[in-house]
């Protein structure tokens, strides 16, 4: 949902053997929201930054950005910061979030003028609280750049090495997300629970729900209410397809 709504409509979605036949079958080839789907397999855990090898073909030269599928945005001023994001055609850019525990991702440091100057991966001493977020935007040279990296000491290509070449080259945006801006992790159990509390909490009290795909189309303008009205009733009673019935039958109106 991130990424559509920094307009983004070919995705390639990655993950293991195990589970990619999984994923392929509830998302299928993406048709149904007006977006296009491609699925590939990364066999080992080689790093995030391995995606642009596996993607080379797929983003053929064209600027592109990165999402891991554990995280989690949610904010009023997110849409035009994605947007903006996604018209980048030179460098990189990545978002800084300020973090309790640093320690557990990569981190970014700021002098005193707001610049980035240097970046670590899961560092036992952060020079700052402020994460890199698992959200990138890269220029069109970055599987070339991805193709100069060496594997680190856990055998990854580490996608903190790769926005590292990037800010060597003054070619790397650090944006800070507001404390407006929720970014969530769901990596792991406790972050799991807690993210599903947020989104529980936001949801029952709104009305509305977080990250509903079919909906996001419908306002992107990729699908139309009348699509949506019928994929409703396809999926039967349930709690979703109330949803969908009931967002797609107000904009009918
Ligand atoms: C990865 C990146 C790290 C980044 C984090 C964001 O960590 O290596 O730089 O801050 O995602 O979620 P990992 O998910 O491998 O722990």
């Amino acid at each position: 949902s991130t990424l559509m709504l920094a307009g983004i409509r070919e995705i390639l979605i990655i993950s293991t053997a195990r589970d990619l036949p999984m994923i392929e079958s509830l998302m299928g080839d993406g048709s149904k929201l007006g977006l296009k789907f491609e699925y590939r397999v990364q066999d080992q855990p080689r790093g995030i930054a391995e995606a642009f090898l596996i993607g080379e073909n797929f983003i053929a030269d064209q600027p592109v950005a990165l999402i891991l599928g554990d995280n989690l945005f949610y904010g009023h001023e997110l849409t035009q910061l994605l947007e903006r994001a996604s018209g980048l055609t030179k460098g990189a850019q990545v978002f800084a979030y300020h973090v309790t525990n640093p320690q557990a991702y990569g981190v970014v440091e700021f002098d005193e003028l707001g610049k980035a100057i240097s970046l670590e991966e899961k560092p036992k001493t952060p020079k700052s609280n402020w994460a890199v977020t698992g959200l990138y935007f890269y220029d069109g040279s970055v599987s070339a750049h991805a193709r100069s990296l060496k594997p680190s000491a856990r055998g990854e290509l580490e996608i903190t090495d790769l926005n590292r070449l990037y800010l060597q080259k003054s070619q790397l945006e650090v944006k800070t997300l507001g404390r407006g801006v929720a970014w969530l992790d769901t990596g792991t159990p406790e972050t799991l629970i807690t993210s599903s509390q947020f989104v529980q909490t936001i949801e029952e009290r709104q009305g509305w729900k977080i990250a509903c795909l079919e909906e996001i189309a419908m306002d992107m303008g990729y699908i139309t209410p009348l699509q949506v009205y019928e994929q409703a009733a396809s999926l039967g009673k349930n709690q979703y397809g109330a949803y969908l019935t009931r967002i797609s039958a107000e904009r009918m109106k």
